[in-house]
């Protein structure tokens, strides 16, 4: 079943462009309905216009609380009746409830680590300082705490022969573009049943 994808992104957005890739090459069963940012110069915003996918921005700072700011995004997807909503590096700290309810089970964060290890903005960064040989990412259900959610699909990625962190950093990107992609097909394959911090999939009769 051909499913309604939104994707929130706030910078560069090479990973909202493997899920379009994905959609274009017929290996991801989905229909990507809107893109949103909270940042206007997002490249992701960009990638979507040419794509001819619908777009929007909701600029964080016109909003004095984080909570006005999830509501208004929140108005926005709200008409696109989403079955899936992908956060692929929107680097906002969804904190209402509401939106967190609202998406329960629907909405889904990619992490450049192998979680619970090295959560945070900077996790490719603290896994190269740390001194780690393996990392990876990382695909989890949005909840109201941060890179916590039950775990969907995690990759490996051996970092232990890079130079600096930046290289660390591509070969997870790397990684990331090739798991995103499965993963957003696979819900429309099958579903996730969440319980306790477990996620069993369920494939489609
Ligand atoms: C990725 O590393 C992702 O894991 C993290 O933010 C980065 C987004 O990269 N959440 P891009 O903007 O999609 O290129």
């Amino acid at each position: 079943m051909t499913i309604r994808i939104g994707v929130l992104a706030s910078g560069r957005g090479s990973d909202l462009q493997s899920i379009i890739d994905g959609i274009e090459s017929g290996k991801v069963d989905a229909r990507l309905v809107v893109v949103g940012s909270n940042n206007p110069d997002a490249m992701a915003l960009e990638r979507a216009r040419r794509g001819g996918i619908p777009c929007f921005c909701v600029d964080n700072r016109y909003y004095s609380t984080r909570r006005e700011h999830d509501l208004a995004m929140m108005e926005e997807l709200e008409s696109y009746n989403l079955d899936l909503l992908v956060l692929a590096g929107y680097m906002r700290i969804i904190d209402s409830q509401e939106f967190i309810e609202r998406y329960h089970g629907r909405m889904i964060n990619i992490h450049p680590s192998l979680l619970p290890a090295f959560p945070g903005p900077q996790a490719q960064y603290d896994a190269f300082e740390y001194g780690v040989r393996w990392s990876g990412c990382t695909i989890h259900f949005v909840t109201d705490t941060v890179d916590e959610g039950p775990i969907i699909a995690q990759r490996p990625v051996y970092i232990g022969d890079c130079r600096s962190a930046e290289e660390a950093a591509e070969r997870i990107l790397a990684e990331e573009h090739c798991l995103l992609p499965e993963v957003v097909d696979s819900f429309a394959r099958g579903r996730y049943v969440i319980e306790g911090r477990q996620v069993k999939y369920v494939p489609n009769e």
